[in-house]
Order: structure tokens, then sequence, then C-alpha cells
């Protein structure tokens, strides 16, 4: 499967404590009370609440398409839905895609599920299936968690940069970090 081929509804790429699977429409308010949250929304450079109507057509116009996979994230031990991980952007040039991941404001924080879970889309999905060289992903300095859940599966410091937040006129400093797919395997987060 090549970037730009839509995904399987039914693809479910499964760990040690969670498993992901593709999203669709029924999942709509789940994600969207999730990504609308203080929680997530600050740690967001886009940080206007999505209406359902922009949700919906980012779903037929995106991730229908293969332009986004963008995949739900599941405890093993209760099935309960607990964030999202996703694949946006493929840049033909560096065959490479920009990811990125937020949980639910409920879910239990600190405990691997967001590695394990985001380990899952980038090698098991993104490196095996996609055959993707490498991910790129935008961090907010100040948000030392994601920043160790990147370093953790092997993505580096690419450079630092001040980047517009939307709405507003402001700008927060911002990390590009680079994850070289081919050349790390890792196995465990
Ligand atoms: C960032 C986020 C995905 C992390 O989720 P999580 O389930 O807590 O992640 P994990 O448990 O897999 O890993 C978190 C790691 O960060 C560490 N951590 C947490 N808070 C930290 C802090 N303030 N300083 C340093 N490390 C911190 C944890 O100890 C853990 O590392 P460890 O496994 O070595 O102990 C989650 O907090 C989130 O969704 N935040 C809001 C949205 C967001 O920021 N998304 C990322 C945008 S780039």
């Amino acid at each position: 499967m090549r970037p730009g081929s839509p995904i399987d509804p039914g693809a479910v790429f499964s760990g040690e404590k969670v498993y992901i699977r593709p999203i669709g429409v029924s999942d709509t308010e789940m994600l969207l009370s999730w990504r609308n949250s203080e929680y997530v929304i600050r740690n967001f450079f886009y940080r206007k609440p999505i209406s359902r109507e922009e949700h919906l057509n980012w779903l037929e116009n995106k991730v229908n398409k293969g332009l986004v996979y963008q995949f739900i994230v599941f405890r093993k031990d209760t099935d309960e839905p607990v964030g999202c991980v996703y694949f946006q952007g493929y840049d033909v040039n560096e065959n490479s895609m920009e990811s990125g991941l937020f949980m639910s404001p409920d879910a239990p924080r600190g405990v691997g599920l967001a590695g394990e879970a985001y380990r899952l889309m980038l090698f098991d999905f993104g490196k095996e299936v996609l055959g993707l060289s490498e991910a790129t992903a935008r961090i907010l300095c100040e948000n030392a968690a994601s920043i160790r859940v990147h370093e953790k599966l092997g993505f580096v410091k690419k450079k630092e940069e001040s980047l517009p937040v939307y709405p507003g006129n402001g700008s927060v400093r911002a990390l590009l970090m680079i994850c070289d797919l081919q050349k790390n395997n890792i196995k465990e987060a």
C-alpha cells in the first residue's frame, strides 16, 4: 500500500497495552470532545474549536482519500477508547509524513498508552505498510510529555523555531523533530 491510498477500515494494529483502528464517522463526537478540550487544544498550533461539519469534511476529503491516516487508540484490557494518533501531509521528496497524537483528557497519563499507540502507527503501519522513510513532528517546546514520547521512539530534534498559533497574532516556540523510520527499529515503547 502506498501513501495516497485509503486504508482498509477494518485494519487493526495491536500491541501489548493498546490497539489502534482507523477512525470512522461514528467516532466524530468523541474525537471532537478530545480535540476541542483545553488539555489538547493548548498543545496545538490550531486552537480554534473544530466543528462537526469541519470534521466530517476532513473525513471525506482527507481521510477517505488516503491523504490522512487517523486511528482511535483503545486500551486492550477494557476496550475503552483513550486517544488518537495520525499521519498527514505526505512529502513525496522525502517519502515522509507528519505524525501527531492526542489522548483523551480522561485517559491515564504517563503509563505508556500514547507511546505504544504511536509506535504501532509509526512502525507497524507507517514503516511496514506504507513504506515511509521518515516521520516529522512539530511540538511545543513546553510540552515535555510529548517530547519524551517522541524521543523514546527515536525522533531527534532538527530545529527550534517560532510558529504562529491560530486564531490571534501570537506565536510559540516549537521543535521540529524527525524520525528515520528505516534506521530505527523500535520494538518497545
Ligand atoms: C503528550 C501525550 C500524548 C502523552 O500521553 P501519555 O499517555 O502520558 O504518554 P506516555 O505515558 O506514553 O509517555 C509519557 C512520557 O512522558 C513523561 N512525562 C510526562 N510528563 C512529563 C513532564 N512534565 N516532563 C517530562 N516528562 C514527562 C512520562 O514520564 C513518560 O515517560 P516515561 O515512559 O519515560 O516515564 C498526552 O499528554 C496528550 O495527549 N497531551 C495533550 C495533547 C498533546 O500534547 N499532543 C501532542 C502534541 S505534539
